[in-house]
């Protein structure tokens, strides 16, 4: 992982670069604080580091909205364990587990939860898109590429606080799968905090109930017999309930919300 910067801006008025300001304390001596300058520049760092896509950069806790006509009650409810989630840490230091069908915010609250963290904790995060991971992975097996797994693994392995989207959404190949679980496994141990994403309804293997009349994205893998459990192994989904509190999300996709408000 690269180093943070060190260097305050060497024109900045409240410290004139050295980093550190003096706060007036009434009463007692004055004593010195880190500089604005430097918080700054460690959050702008952190973001870059942070790795979150370009479509998700503007997504912010506060920008969530609940109150749309049709807003299912579990988006609000959402919206608070997320709140709550970045109050709490890193004395709370349990992840969360965002359960859903497509569209209903799952990675739009777990990238606000990151900027949260970085800009008003200094928390280091990271963003990792799991079928992108096992891209990677996959690919560096393949005796002509140049970056070995472990470069690609050492920053999923060492984030603080690590944002793992759409999990399940590919089912990787058995020894795939040992890096998988060999990730998850390591941060569970090493109490890291991971944020998941995923549209498998939490259940054991093959427990799904047939769907009724619904056309939700999990009503469709329900439609397929597909749960969590069918997806990552009945073992790795009891860690993640270890791991994580488990946040529903129910409701229609937003993105199709947006574009019927759109070309009313
Ligand atoms: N309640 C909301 N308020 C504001 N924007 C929202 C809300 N819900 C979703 N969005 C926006 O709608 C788009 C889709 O949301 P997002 O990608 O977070 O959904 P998702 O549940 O992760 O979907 P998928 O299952 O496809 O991954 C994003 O641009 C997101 O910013
Ligand atoms: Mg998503
Ligand atoms: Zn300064």
């Amino acid at each position: 992982m690269a180093s943070l910067p060190q260097q305050s801006a060497p024109e900045c008025p409240l410290c004139g670069g050295t980093g550190w300001k003096s706060v007036e304390l009434s009463g007692k001596a004055n004593r010195v604080a880190r500089c604005d300058c430097r918080i700054a520049l460690r959050s702008q760092r952190l973001l870059e580091l942070a790795d979150i896509p370009k479509r998700y950069e503007h997504c912010t806790l506060a920008d969530f909205t609940t109150d749309f006509s049709g807003a299912h009650r579990s988006l609000a409810a959402a919206r608070l364990a997320a709140g709550r989630f970045v109050e709490e840490y890193p004395v709370e230091k349990t992840g969360l587990l965002f359960i859903g069908s497509i569209g209903t915010g799952k990675t739009h609250l777990a990238v606000g939860i990151m900027q949260e963290l970085i800009r008003g904790k200094g928390v280091p995060c990271r963003f990792c898109d799991y079928r992108e991971l096992l891209k990677e992975i996959q690919n560096s097996y393949n005796a002509s590429v140049q970056t070995t797994e472990l470069e690609i693994l050492r920053p999923i392995f060492d984030a603080e606080v690590l944002v793992l989207d759409e999990l399940g959404a590919v089912k990787p190949s058995e020894w795939v799968w040992d890096t998988v679980s060999h990730i998850l496994n390591s941060r569970y141990n090493d109490k890291k905090t991971t944020i998941i994403t995923t549209n498998f309804p939490n259940l054991p293997p093959g427990e799904m109930q047939a769907p009724r009349g619904s056309a939700s994205d999990s009503a469709r893998h329900a439609a397929r017999g597909e749960t969590l459990g069918d997806r990552i192994t009945e073992r790795m989904r009891s860690r993640l309930l270890e791991m994580c509190r488990v946040v529903q999300m129910e409701g229609a996709d937003f993105r199709q919300k947006v574009q019927s408000a759109n070309f009313r």
